[in-house]
Order: C-alpha cells, then structure tokens, then sequence
C-alpha cells in the first residue's frame, strides 16, 4: 500500500495543521507539472514583457505559476496571504483573510532553465500569523526568522517530478506516481551525507565575491577533493546537494552585495530543510534561521550544505 501526503499529518500538531496546505502544494504541483510539459505547444515559453519586483524579466510561466499557486493557497481555507516572489505586495485572501497561516513562495525556481528544457521549481515555507485573526494579515506577519517557520519544502520539475518537504520532524521526499497520479513516499528520511558529493557555486563571479570568498573556496576544495556541479536552479541544486552531499553557495560580491537569493522564499526554505537533514545553513553572519527579515524580497548570501563542507568554507 502506497504512503501518501496524508503521512504529514501523523507527524504532532504541527502536521495535522500543515498537511492540508501541503495537499495544496501537492495540487499545484500536478497543474504546473503539466503546464510546463506541454508550455512549448502552449506559447507559455519566453518573457511576459515586465520586470518583477527583483528587477528581472518575468517568464510568462512565473506569471501563471503565480496564479496557480496562489488559487490552490486560497482553495484550502487555511491560508490568510501569500507572500511572492513574482507579487510586491503581500497577496492576502480575501474570503480568509482571518485564517492562521501565511506561505512565502517562489512559485517557479530557476526560470532561465525553461528554455533549454532543464529542471526547475517551486519553494515554499510556512508561518503562523502574528497578528490577531480579526485583523487583516500584513507585510509584518511573514517577517520571522527562519527558527519561527512550522513547515517548508520544494518541488523539483525533473524527469520525475517530486515533493520535498519537512514540519519539523525531518525530510520526506514524494514523488507522483504516474500510475495513480498521486504524490507517494519515494525518499523517507532524507538525510545529507556527511561526506562526499559535489560543491555547487557559479564560479563565473568568483573574481568579484567579497569576505575573501574565492581562496576560501579553494581551500575547500583542496580539503574536500569535492567535484562540482552547478545547473543555475536552486532546487535541483540543493535536492542532489541533499541526497549526494557537499555544498550549495551563492556568495556576495561586488555587483551583489547581499547575494542574489532572497530570505524569505529560498534562503529560510532550504536552509530549514538542509538543518533538518542534518545539515548546515550559513550565511555572512551566521546561521540562516537567526536572520531577522526586514522585508519581503530581501536577499542573502548563503552557504547550505554538509557541517564539513560548510565548516571548511567558513572557518
Ligand atoms: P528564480 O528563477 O526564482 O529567479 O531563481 C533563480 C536563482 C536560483 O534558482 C539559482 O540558484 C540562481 O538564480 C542562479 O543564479 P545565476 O544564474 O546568477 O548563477
Ligand atoms: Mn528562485
Ligand atoms: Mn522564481
């Protein structure tokens, strides 16, 4: 008998309240799943035409994805607002607006990747309001840090595409069965190797990091003899940094001097997932999850991988 997303709920309180925002996830998945293995009969490929708040050109697929996610978020009664990388505002629900939960997402991770077919995906993660239920849900009730988020997780778009995601208790990977077309256990209790696997940077910047960041790297890599690998998508970075070991990172440099990824939808997501797969989670100044958010789109420099690796990096 196949184990389905209804697992999370067996997991404390926490579960029992995640998992049907999780199922949501799960929905939106499975729609954009296939929008993205049909967007070239679709005219769904290439640029909207407009900036984002990052100040990039929005894909048209960021655009739906957006959309997509945020309908499922509404459709399950328990989400009072989203907060978006592809939105400048928080999103609230209006029908819900008095509901606990709040999700930050990146609804479409590595969207440079489209066009030449590679993997990309969504991220997400979890908080409870801060404000009393009775008022309207606002910028401030996502700006947590990340030791405060209940649940977190991502959707890897890849030959198969698969769920990974954690309320607390560690890592479970789900992936839909085309069989039956649903999302089922594929990766109980994913845990990092402490040892091996690949470092992960785009090295094309390296003569302009800041904090000393490449001979740091090279250190590294003579201690670690670590292979690289990098394909310009966060998830599919961090998921092989997860299931085969080593380092994620995406420093600071000149041109960029907090980093080009965002706390709130990529930094806090994955570095709660990479601490509850036993990994570590740094950024400039320390720990990932002790970063105190100052706005919706804020980016950070990060550093998410095995303790060695990390360790090794910025000793
Ligand atoms: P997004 O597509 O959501 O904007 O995210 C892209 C991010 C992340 O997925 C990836 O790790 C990074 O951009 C790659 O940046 P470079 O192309 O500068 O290496
Ligand atoms: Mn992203
Ligand atoms: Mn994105």
């Amino acid at each position: 008998m196949s184990i389905t997303l209804n697992r999370i709920a067996e997991q404390g309180t926490n579960g029992v309240a995640m998992m049907p925002i999780i199922q949501g996830v799960a929905r939106a998945a499975a729609t954009i799943s296939a929008l993205l293995r049909s967007a070239v009969f679709k005219d769904v490929l290439g640029e909207a035409g407009a900036e984002n708040v990052q100040g990039e050109q929005q894909q048209k697929l960021d655009v739906l994805t957006d959309e997509i996610f945020f309908q499922e978020m509404r459709a399950t009664g328990f989400v009072c607002a989203v907060g978006s990388e592809e939105q400048e505002q928080l999103q609230v629900v209006e029908e819900y607006a008095h509901a606990d939960w709040l999700v930050l997402v990146d609804p479409l991770d590595g969207s440079s990747n489209l066009d030449i077919d590679g993997p990309v995906g969504t991220i997400f993660s979890i908080v409870k309001r801060t404000s009393p239920n009775l008022q309207r849900p606002q910028e401030m009730d996502c700006l947590q840090p990340g030791k405060q988020i209940v649940a977190a997780g991502y959707v890897l778009y890849g030959p198969a595409t698969m769920l990974v995601c954690s309320v607390g208790n560690g890592v479970e990977g789900y992936s839909i069965n085309p069989g039956t077309s649903r999302f089922e256990l594929s990766h109980p209790d994913i845990r990092i190797p402490a040892q091996g696997g690949y470092y992960s940077v785009n090295e094309a910047y390296s003569s302009s990091w800041l904090g000393g960041m490449g001979s740091r790297l090279g250190r590294m890599k003579r201690e670690t003899g670590l292979g690289m690998r990098y394909v310009g998508s966060m998830v599919a970075d961090m998921h092989r940094t997860l299931l085969k070991g080593g380092i994620f990172l995406y420093p600071a440099d000149e041109n960029k001097p907090n980093g080009k990824l965002r706390l709130l939808y990529e930094a806090i997501p994955m570095g709660f997932l990479m601490e509850q797969a036993g990994g570590q989670a740094m950024s400039a100044d320390g720990r990932v999850l002790e970063v105190m958010p100052q706005g919706l789109h804020q980016r950070i420099p990060v550093f998410l991988g095995a303790t060695a690796a990390v360790s090794s990096l910025l000793a």
